[in-house]
């Protein structure tokens, strides 16, 4: 007797009931972790108003992605109009379809989106404040690069403008780390997959991961230069501005701050500073004047 033929199996029906992870929306997520409009847009807002005597209402946001930052500036005055450039035609369209589409009518007229390089001459009217949130200038890896970046940030604002953005830094910074963050529902995770001393690149991807154990890996990635605060502020007045401030957050006093752990805990004020004790890992905001 020959050999029973196997009995071709069925394929297997995948389980009908969607994880977590299949019905997140990656850009809704990264905007809940990493994104604090509001509190940027306080802080710009009192640093050029105590340095030009006046509130900026025209905003250029480079490296806009979903036009979060864009569409907040313009929600928070009816006089305020923004002006976003990306790259990325599709995270451009995801911005239109949520974030404006939900914003008030007057808001969405008041929000233009370019798709387009930062560091080309976009035909807009200048801006009285720009600004470059999340790190994403480094994606700039040579001086020749983040310099044309620089000139072109400065070119297209008004004669008192000024161009905020933020690095960040420390020991911490340059060491292969993963950092989890509970976020409404999820775990956000960074993690800095690996630094090269010899040019300062960074590779680094962020995670989510949800309570049924689901998960996205490597949702965005980022190929990057871990800059230097002296190396930008260099590169800023080489391209023309006049003048770059730091501004580092405040902590809390020791007696305030967790006893269980060596971590000084920020209260979200920044101020600025020149000289400051070296930290584990710090994020600052840098303007620079026109
Ligand atoms: C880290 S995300 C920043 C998203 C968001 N604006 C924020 O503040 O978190 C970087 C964005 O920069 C865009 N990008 C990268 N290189 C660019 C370039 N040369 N010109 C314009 N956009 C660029 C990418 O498409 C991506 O949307």
């Amino acid at each position: 007797m020959g050999r029973q033929k196997r009995k071709q199996m069925k394929p297997r029906r995948l389980s009908k009931r969607k994880t977590e992870a299949d019905r997140a929306d990656q850009h809704d997520l990264y905007q809940k972790s990493v994104q604090a409009p509001e509190a940027d847009i306080e802080f710009f807002t009192k640093v050029f108003e105590a340095q030009r005597g006046r509130a900026p209402l025209r905003m250029r946001e480079d490296f806009c992605g979903t036009a979060y930052f864009s569409t907040e500036w313009c929600k928070s005055d009816p006089k305020r109009t923004a002006v976003g450039v990306d790259l990325s035609a599709e995270t451009l369209q995801w911005g239109r379809e949520h974030n404006l589409a939900e914003a008030p009518d007057d808001v969405r007229a008041r929000v233009e989106l370019i798709e387009g390089d930062v560091r080309s001459a976009h035909d807009v009217a200048p801006a009285e404040l720009t600004c470059a949130m999340n790190f994403s200038f480094c994606v700039f890896k040579t001086r020749a690069e983040l310099l044309e970046y620089f000139r072109a940030a400065r070119a297209g604002l008004v004669e008192d403008g000024v161009f905020f953005c933020e690095l960040y830094g420390g020991m911490e910074a340059i060491q292969e780390v993963e950092d989890h963050r509970e976020v409404e529902g999820f775990t956000y995770i960074w993690q800095q997959a690996r630094y090269n001393p010899i040019d300062h690149s960074t590779l680094c991807h962020i995670h989510f991961e949800f309570e049924d154990g689901s998960e996205i890996r490597k949702a965005f990635t980022y190929d990057w230069r871990l800059w230097t605060i002296p190396e930008l502020r260099e590169l800023m007045l080489e391209a023309g501005f006049r003048e770059v401030r730091v501004y580092w957050e405040e902590v809390e006093d020791e007696e305030d701050s967790d006893p269980n752990t060596d971590e000084l805990t920020g209260t979200g004020e920044y101020v600025e500073v020149t000289e400051v004790e070296n930290q584990e890992s710090w994020l600052v905001y840098i303007a620079a004047f026109v």
